[in-house]
């Protein structure tokens, strides 16, 4: 573990769901970043007795644009530590408030204000992820220097990016290819291009169940279902490969930006794309939108005067638990209708379940290699309360992103891929649970059950039931 990081600051989090709950138990029983008090604002405070012991002052508030500086006034010092752990609470707006007060911030993904996934006034596209990072970049050259700021820095997006270099290096090591650097650090695109990388897969595969049925009508997840919701309403997005003949159906282009990521118009939730992890070997997960599919497309992309020439085909696959699955397929049938009631499963989870999360690399002379961290819900158990699988592999990258920035306390707004991988994954690491790297030959065929074209291979169309 990474030496003790003096913060000597005060703790305010935002939210108190599955996320804030994980991560309050992790950053309470750790000795790396030494916290002075805690406080939680969160609309709903049904908290467990646990947390009274520890001294938490709890507020029953909730965040909007209007009370939002006021509300945090209160609370947040210059020289704390602002955990946005909620939906519908602006991440901009609170990296904005924490720069201007001297506070560290950190979340998990980038949250609009409440109906901001569905704005009708913007386009799709304005609603994707990619237009949201946008913002977040917008934001960045405004501010420049300051207190640091981490955004969407959980298990994916977040730990996922250090997991990709990690995964880089070691099939590196594997295939004996020489690690090309350029100012004394690694060139990820170049070593991605020189391996023949053509496809990565943000791989997850999630085996949790409850021991509580689920009930029709019901909306049940191993973390937010509010989330989950936004994220499944989005546009599909992912970045397309120099490999690929052909743009997927629907695709668009953005007009701001690297234009690294397209966008399909059709939600993330209704795609379906053949993907593979160790947990069950090929599985059919869901093109879910998520943060990391652009970033990472930066990372990657190599440009020659301006010109693309080389970047994979880069998207998440999710196989969700199962009853997550469920109540997509529910969701979806009822028109995007809210669901009657929601559940994100806790203590319910059964022994035995495991949360797969790793990235699938693709298309090189071992053909694919997994790496990623395969955490079951015992394990997760054993190590602290209030956690399954799922939720400790987020509150890991939080500990971890959190860690980093108290040892650099003056970086402006940082996305995982700025960060040092090493630090990071070692901070993490205790709570990932094992870490499998594993070739496989696995191939997806394509929609009639065709093989892939061995002159043209690896094409997007072959992940899919189209
Ligand atoms: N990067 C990752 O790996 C990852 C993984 C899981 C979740 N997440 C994200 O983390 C966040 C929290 O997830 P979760 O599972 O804990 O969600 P959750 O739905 O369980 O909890 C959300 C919390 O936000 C609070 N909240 C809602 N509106 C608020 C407001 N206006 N002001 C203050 N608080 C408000 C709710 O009361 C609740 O406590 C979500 O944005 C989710 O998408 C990221």
């Amino acid at each position: 573990m990474a030496e003790a990081s003096v913060f000597s600051g005060n703790l305010v989090v935002i939210g108190f769901g599955s996320i804030a709950r994980a991560t309050l138990a992790l950053l309470l029983q750790q000795r790396t970043v030494l916290l002075r008090n805690i406080t939680v604002i969160a609309p709903e405070l049904d908290k467990p007795q646990w947390f009274n012991k520890h001294g938490i002052v709890f507020i029953e508030a909730s965040l909007d644009e209007d009370n939002h500086e006021a509300l945090l006034d209160r609370y947040v010092d210059p020289g704390d530590f602002l955990l946005n752990l909620s939906v519908d609470v602006s991440s901009l707006a609170l990296i904005t408030y924490a720069a201007r007060t001297g506070a560290l911030y950190l979340d998990t993904c980038i949250e609009p204000w409440a109906g901001g996934y569905t704005d009708q006034s913007l386009s799709a596209a304005q609603r994707t992820n990619y237009a949201f990072r946008q913002q977040m970049l917008e934001l960045r050259k405004r501010l420049g220097k300051g207190p640091t700021a981490v955004v969407a820095h959980g298990a994916n997006p977040g730990l996922i990016s250090h997991l990709l270099k990690a995964a880089l290096m070691r099939l590196a090591g594997e295939l004996k290819h020489p690690v090309p650097m350029t100012d004394g650090q690694v060139h990820w695109a170049r070593l991605a291009t020189d391996m023949q990388i053509k496809v990565i897969h943000i791989a997850e595969h999630d085996t949790q169940r409850s021991r509580l049925p689920k009930k029709t009508g019901e909306f049940v997840n191993t973390w937010s279902v509010d989330g989950f919701i936004s994220e499944g309403g989005q546009c599909a997005e992912l970045a397309l490969g120099t490999h690929e003949r052909q743009r997927p159906r629907g695709a668009h282009a953005h007009r701001l930006g690297t234009k690294n990521a397209l966008y399909l118009d059709r939600s993330s939730a209704t795609l379906p794309v053949k993907t593979w992890t160790p947990v069950a070997g090929s599985c059919l997960g869901l093109m879910i939108t998520h943060h990391e599919t652009s970033s990472l497309a930066d990372l990657l992309t190599l440009r020659k005067h301006g010109a693309v020439m080389y970047r994979p085909t880069l998207y998440y696959a999710y196989r969700c638990c199962d009853d997550a699955l469920l109540s997509i397929n529910e969701w979806l049938g009822n028109n995007g209708a809210a669901p009657r009631s929601k559940r994100v499963m806790g203590d319910d989870v059964i022994s035995g379940g495991v949360d797969a999360l790793g990235i699938l690399l693709v298309g090189h002379q071992h053909n694919a290699y997994w790496f990623g961290s395969m955490l079951s819900v015992d394990q997760a158990r054993a190590l602290l309360p209030f956690n399954t699988a799922t939720s400790l592999q987020v509150a890991a990258g939080v500990f971890a992103g959190m860690a980093w920035a108290v040892r650099h306390p003056d970086r402006g707004i940082v996305e995982a891929e700025d960060m040092d991988f090493t630090s990071v994954l070692e901070d993490a690491l205790p709570y990932l649970g094992d870490m499998v790297a594993q070739q496989t030959d696995w191939r997806p065929t394509g929609p009639s059950g065709t093989h892939d074209d061995l002159e043209q291979p690896w094409q997007f169309a072959h992940f899919t039931l189209e």
